[in-house]
Order: C-alpha cells, then structure tokens, then sequence
C-alpha cells in the first residue's frame, strides 16, 4: 500500500533523557490512540533490561532486536510510538519511519540531560562525560532530519504534548 494512502504514525526521537517515554502516552492520549515503546518492547521479548543486552550480547545484537520490532510497529496506523535514542540513527530505520509517519524530535540541550541522567554512567552507551558529548553531537546530525523539532527546555510534559499536537494539525498533508 502507498504510503500516501495511509494514516500516519507519530515517532518520537531523541537524545536518552529527552522524555520520550513520558510525553509519548501524553500525546497518544490527546491523540486519542494507543502508545508503544520500543525500549519496552524490547526488553519484554528479551526478558532482560537493555543495559544487560548491551553487557551480555552486544550493540549489534540490540540493533538488530530493536529494527526486527520495530517494523510490526510501522504496520500499525495512527499510533504514537516512542523510539530508542538510536533507532533513528539507522539508516533502515530511518526509512521505515519517514515512510510511515511523521518523526518528532524531543530537541533537549545536552545541560539538561546531564542533569536528567542521574547516573551518566549507567547507561550502556557511554563511560564518561565526553563520550556522552560526543554521542550527543553526533546524533544531532541525524535528529535534524526529523520532519518536526519540538525545542525543549524545562517544560512541563503536558505542554509539551499539547505543543506537539498542534505542530502535527499544522503540516502540510504528506500523507
Ligand atoms: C540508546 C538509547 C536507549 C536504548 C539503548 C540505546 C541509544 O533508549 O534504546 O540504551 O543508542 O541512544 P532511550 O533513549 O529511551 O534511553
């Protein structure tokens, strides 16, 4: 089915600490539809947390997981799914999201992450403060391609939601 003929998802993107998880079922419901996160799902099939995918199979085993669940997700219509800080980074997953939805970046500045991120180190993707960074800059390069920027400060998550349902009932019809 063309992609045009559809109804669209909504992804939400962006740095871990950005919120994602928290506005997505926000905006699902003032969408009125259901909410997914891919993290969740992911440590749902695995029965392990993602940190201990990371420690026990490797990056390349959870990007793997994390396309291979995505995809049932981009069959869906009209729900509201909340990526991984990197589902976007990939190309593959890259493509299957423009073509099914429109992509929301939670655009937060890296000081407010680093205060978000209680325990920087916990997380699998970085050991120090300057890798983080470069994580961070690296994926902005990525992140821009979204086809809405929702720049973030302090705000509340319900605001946030609310801006973004307005920012969506303002686009040009791409589907
Ligand atoms: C990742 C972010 C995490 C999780 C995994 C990899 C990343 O998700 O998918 O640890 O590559 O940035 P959150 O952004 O939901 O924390």
């Amino acid at each position: 089915m063309s992609p045009h003929l559809r109804e669209p998802n909504y992804y939400l993107l962006g740095f871990m600490g950005a919120g994602k998880s928290t506005v997505g079922p926000l905006l699902a419901e003032k969408l009125g539809t259901q909410f997914y996160d891919l993290d969740l799902l992911i440590e749902e099939m695995e029965k392990v947390t993602i940190r201990r995918i990371f420690e026990t199979r490797g990056e390349n085993y959870f990007r793997q997981r994390e396309t291979e669940l995505l995809i049932p997700l981009t069959r869906l219509r009209n729900v509201v799914v909340a990526l991984g800080g990197g589902t976007f980074v990939q190309e593959v997953n890259r493509t299957l999201v423009q073509s099914t939805g429109i992509s929301i970046w939670l655009n937060v500045p890296l000081e407010l992450i680093r205060k978000r991120i209680q325990d920087p180190l916990s997380r699998p993707l970085f050991r120090s403060p300057q890798e983080m960074e470069a994580l961070f800059q690296q994926r902005l390069l990525f992140y821009r391609l979204a086809d809405i920027e929702i720049r973030i400060d302090e705000d509340p998550a319900e605001i946030i939601a609310a801006t973004i349902v307005t920012r969506i009932r303002n686009l040009t019809p791409r589907f």
